[in-house]
């Protein structure tokens, strides 16, 4: 699949400061999960605003950072810090993280995120592996030439088989993709629910899309930051995703780690 020269550019940018051509693992950070760079050995730390044509984080919780290192005998790229289109991004720029991570020829590409809980079963601080999607205003475009539904449930269950063999409790569902850049209300969440949302965020769901349209091999997670809107009494607000993402993000760096150095079957 060729990927758009602005994307060479780049990855030739990074290898002349010292990057190697081939990297094994990418893993974007969702928000508040950015502590996870600080497992990479021997870093070399990149900021987005040093690469050129590459787009600037502006949320809160995600620093904006390229961080290139080792995990054990893996090579790994980590994005620390994503672009939503509620910040004003295209798809187009939404999904460059994974366009790199490509043009990197990463064997697997790990996505997380912060998403509230929809599902009545799950607790803030529960990991869900994402095994679908749900976009209920269908802004997005699924390449018609992949079964997404066959390639999804898969991977998914690979993730579910490491984080079980490591003895870590995770969730598995579907995630209901919204734009944002506001919380919903609870109107909204209730019908997610119907629909069959398990958790909802603002992010991922175009990454994932892209990672398949490109052939890159990709697994989702969600850490439930937050029961979504309705489902208590309390306002949501952003401290408490960073909250629930610090309290949970030493179980989140051991999946990680543990999809990173798994032997690709
Ligand atoms: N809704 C949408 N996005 C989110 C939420 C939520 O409740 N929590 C974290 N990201």
């Amino acid at each position: 699949m060729s990927l758009p020269e602005a994307i060479h550019n780049i990855h030739s940018f990074l290898t002349e400061k010292g990057a190697p051509n081939y990297i094994d693992a990418a893993v974007i950070l969702g928000s508040g999960l950015g502590g996870f760079g600080d497992e990479i050995q021997n870093p070399l730390i990149v900021p987005y605003s040093d690469i050129p044509g590459f787009p600037q984080s502006t949320v809160e919780g995600h620093s904006g950072s390229l961080i290139i290192g080792n995990i054990d005998q893996k090579t790994v790229l980590a994005f620390s810090g994503r672009f939503h289109f509620y910040e004003g991004y295209g798809f187009d720029k939404t999904v460059l993280p994974v366009q790199l991570a490509n043009a990197f020829n990463v064997e697997k590409l790990i996505i997380s995120n912060a998403a509230g809980g929809i599902n009545l079963d799950f607790k803030v601080g529960d990991l869900m592996v994402i095994d679908s999607i749900l976009s209920p205003t269908k802004e997005l475009e699924f390449p018609e030439s992949i079964d997404v539904n066959k390639l999804f449930s898969e991977n998914a269950a690979t993730v579910k088989e490491i984080a079980d063999s490591l003895g870590i409790r995770t969730q598995k569902g579907s995630y209901l993709y919204v734009t944002g850049p506001n919380y919903e209300t609870k109107a909204e969440i209730h019908a997610f629910r119907f629909l069959g949302g398990d958790a909802v965020g603002m992010s991922t769901a175009p990454e994932l899309i892209e990672a398949a349209r490109v052939g890159t091999k990709a697994v989702a997670i969600s850490l439930i930051t937050n029961a979504a809107a309705g489902v208590t009494d309390q306002k949501l607000d952003h401290a408490e995703v960073k909250d629930a993402a610090d309290a949970k993000k030493d179980v989140f760096a051991e999946l990680v780690k543990g999809i990173i150095s798994r032997q690709q079957s």
